[in-house]
């Protein structure tokens, strides 16, 4: 294993699925599944494009895919050498996620001899809309061969098909695929250049939705056959007038520029983002891959290029989980982006000051003030999450789940990533600029929200759901409740620090959101809201009203309730809804994000009592029990955890499959999570106004650690070993 790669060095059709998600590549403007060039859309090709949604009729909006400009496959004397179909003598596929380059390399022994192919890839992080394809061919007889390259139109899909009224056309050596939405009109055009190291007859084959080359040639024994692809994509969601016209010059001059001079353009951008984001770990070689590959996949989904753009929960994977950006951005990507790439942590904090009216809309919707963020949140921040958002295995139908309207925790989600963003970068801009309007139109929401008991003289916040999504409409929610707190505690700093600072913005925001009676209640609302606290005698803190007298069985003995194993576990009728099992870290998630306000001994008696009664049932689970034991000194508890967090997308063993529905992609908010387990975990790291501390604690076989951190624009080199360490500002 080498610490940049990730590779594979056989053949086995049953990974194709999960291989797509594995060697995924892309550049945040579009991500390409880690699909080989004659696989199509049962192999479920994607060219996912980040931002643009369509509906097609009553199933949910998703994400669109772009026609597949890489299609390639090939034809030997007259037989289709095709992995699909014909077992390989020796296949390799491969990631360099140093420069962010696919390669697969396939020998096939046929009765026309020894056929190799070799193709290499890249999605330009130079060049947000293009795609470059390097594709060579080897055989040792002399042999007829037409090599199949073109355009792809027949997308994979889970609710589609999402394009229409598709135009082809082929132009001066330029092929283009032209298409629509459905439902917003939006078009999205593919054009491809082919250029050839050798000389052959070429002849333009239009399907229904697809344009193909057939080159043909005889091939000569021992000579090298190569083409060189370059792919263009556009959608009229770019900032352009002409996505066609834009989308065609850009092909153009990808030719021109060439495909070395693209490939070091491209790599050079990889150079510069892993300058500052690699993290070295030294003692452990699985360890180190594990690590730089979680960064990789952040960085390949990050919007660098958009600031209107954020992260859906399965990155550019395809189109789970509808495409949608969840409070996985916010909670447990943000942290790697701020300490990296602080340009790419304000785009991303940015797109909820732009979905600011979804969520007015949304809270309005419920009867509420202010602002009720989307669970599932798409380009405007209306809510993707449908009422029924799980489908009962045994009766087919749907079932009524309430993550979109009882998970009101987004909202503070929200505006602790805008506090956070404000503190890291000291940015006053992004609090004057929306950022506070925002701030102040959550907390508003929870005042609306919130129930005052007049018997216990105090505001409670009932009827939600936690974290933990199998128990459903619970009261008083510790972690919802104490990040409530927190949404209004920033609330009342934000309007204290524009008030002393920017007297003129100050009362111009208080006028436009009619917020001077609103502060009053925000204060009094504060004062008597209650966050449950760890009881006296066992430390343990309820997760909600009633946890305690939940059935407290094992993990086990729910899990041999199952009759089915795709039943949902929560909701209604779940397996785990009346018992004391959990789907992910919910109190010990508040812990750690307030560590500084409870005790070791509390921290140490909650992880010791919930972690026996965690599924870890979402990946978002493990690398917040991984990040406490750190907080609590036990690197022996942390590690399984950071090792399970930072392989989800290289061991690929999450669930693929709700019945016939694909849920599978990659899990950006576990990556993230690797990271924060790594660096705020085990370094220990703690930047704060003025300075930044380390409390390291490494696991056993880790020799070295060694990251950058790039903190109001300086950046700085930490360097850990089991003995000593080191601070040093470049
Ligand atoms: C988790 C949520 C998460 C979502 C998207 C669900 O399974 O319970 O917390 O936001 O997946 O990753």
């Amino acid at each position: 294993m080498k610490a940049f790669t990730v590779y594979e060095d056989k053949y086995n059709n049953k990974n194709i699925v999960n291989n797509g998600n594995k060697f995924m590549t892309g550049n945040g403007y579009m991500g390409f599944r880690g699909t080989l060039e004659e696989y199509t859309k049962n192999e479920l090709v994607a060219c996912n494009i980040s931002g643009l949604y369509d509906k097609q009729g009553d199933s949910w909006r998703e994400p669109i895919n772009a026609p597949n400009g890489l299609f390639t496959t090939l034809i030997v004397n007259g037989n289709e050498i095709s992995l699909l179909q014909l077992e390989p003598v020796e296949h390799m596929q491969s990631i360099d996620i140093k420069e962010g380059i696919h390669r697969r390399n396939t020998i096939w022994d046929t009765k026309d001899g020894k056929i190799i192919v070799k193709a290499e890839r890249f999605i330009s992080l130079e060049d947000f809309h293009l795609i470059c394809l390097k594709y060579s061919l080897i055989v040792d007889k002399q042999c007829e061969v037409v090599i199949k390259t073109g355009i792809d139109g027949d997308v994979w899909d889970i609710n589609g098909p999402h394009l229409e009224n598709y135009i082809l056309e082929d132009q001066n050596g330029l092929i283009k695929i032209l298409s629509t939405t459905q439902e917003l009109k939006v078009p999205v055009v593919v054009a491809e250049i082919c250029k050839k190291s050798f000389e052959a007859k070429e002849v333009i084959e239009k399907g229904e939705k697809s344009v193909i080359r057939c080159i043909e040639f005889k091939a000569e024994p021992n000579v090298e056959y190569t083409i060189y692809k370059y792919v263009s994509v556009y959608t009229g969601n770019d900032e352009t007038s002409n996505a066609e016209q834009d989308c065609e010059a850009n092909a153009l001059k990808a030719v021109y520029i060439g495909y070395e001079k693209a490939y070091n353009e491209h790599i050079i951008q990889w150079k510069y983002r892993w300058d500052v984001s690699d993290v070295i770990i030294e003692g452990n070689e699985e360890d180190q891959l594990a690590i730089r590959y979680s960064i990789y996949q952040l960085q390949i989904i990050a919007p660098v290029h958009s600031n209107k753009l954020s992260i859906p929960a399965r990155g550019l994977s395809g189109q789970t989980y509808k495409g949608a950006i969840f409070w996985d951005t916010e909670m447990f990507m943000l942290p790697f982006f701020l300490h990296t790439a602080p340009q790419v942590a304000l785009n991303l904090v940015n797109y909820r000051i732009r979905t600011l009216d979804g969520a007015r809309k949304k809270a309005e919707y419920y009867g509420f003030k202010g602002a009720f963020y989307a669970w599932e949140s798409q380009e405007n921040g209306e809510d993707a999450c449908s009422d029924f958002n799980v489908t009962d295995i045994f009766t087919g139908r749907p079932v009524k789940t309430y993550f979109k309207d009882k998970q009101v925790h987004i909202s503070a989600a929200v505006s602790y990533a805008i506090w956070e963003t404000y503190k890291f970068s000291g940015d006053i801009k992004l609090l004057l600029r929306g950022g506070a309007e925002v701030i102040l139109e959550c907390a508003r929401f929870f005042y609306s929200y919130a129930y005052y008991k007049e018997d216990k003289d105090r505001y409670e916040i009932l009827d939600v759901i936690g974290p933990d999504e199998y128990h459903e409409r619970v009261n008083n929610n510790a972690y919802t409740s104490k990040m409530v707190y927190h949404t209004l505690d920033v609330a009342l700093q934000a309007l204290e620090l524009l008030k002393k600072g920017y007297p003129k913005e100050y009362l111009e925001l208080v006028s436009r959101l009619n917020y001077s009676v609103e502060i009053a209640n925000i204060i009094k609302f504060k004062e008597k809201l209650y966050v449950p606290g760890p009881d006296k005698k066992t430390l343990i803190i309820e997760q909600f009203d009633g946890y305690e007298k939940l059935e407290d069985c094992s993990l086990t003995e729910v899990k041999s309730r199952l009759l089915d194993p795709k039943e949902y576990w929560g909701g209604g009728h779940g397996v785990a809804s009346n018992t004391k099992i959990i789907k992910q870290a919910d109190v010990i998630l508040m812990l750690y994000l307030f560590r500084n306000q409870y005790s070791q001994e509390v921290k140490k008696a909650n992880w010791e009592y919930y972690e026996p009664r965690t599924e870890h049932g979402s990946s978002l689970s493990p690398c917040i029990y991984s990040l406490l034991s750190c907080e609590i000194g036990n690197e022996k508890w942390a590690y399984p955890f950071f090792v399970k967090t930072a392989n989800v997308d290289l061991t690929g063993e999450t669930k693929q499959f709700a019945g016939s529905i694909y849920i599978g992609g990659t899990h950006p908010a576990a990556n993230g999570g690797a990271w924060m387990a790594t660096i705020l975990g085990f370094a220990g790291l703690n930047v704060k106004v003025g300075e930044i501390t380390i409390n390291p604690n490494l696991p056993k076989t880790w020799t070295k650690l060694s990251f950058n951190v790039i903190v109001r624009g300086e950046k700085y080199l930490i360097n850990i070993t089991q003995k000593d360490q080191k601070i040093i500002k470049l």
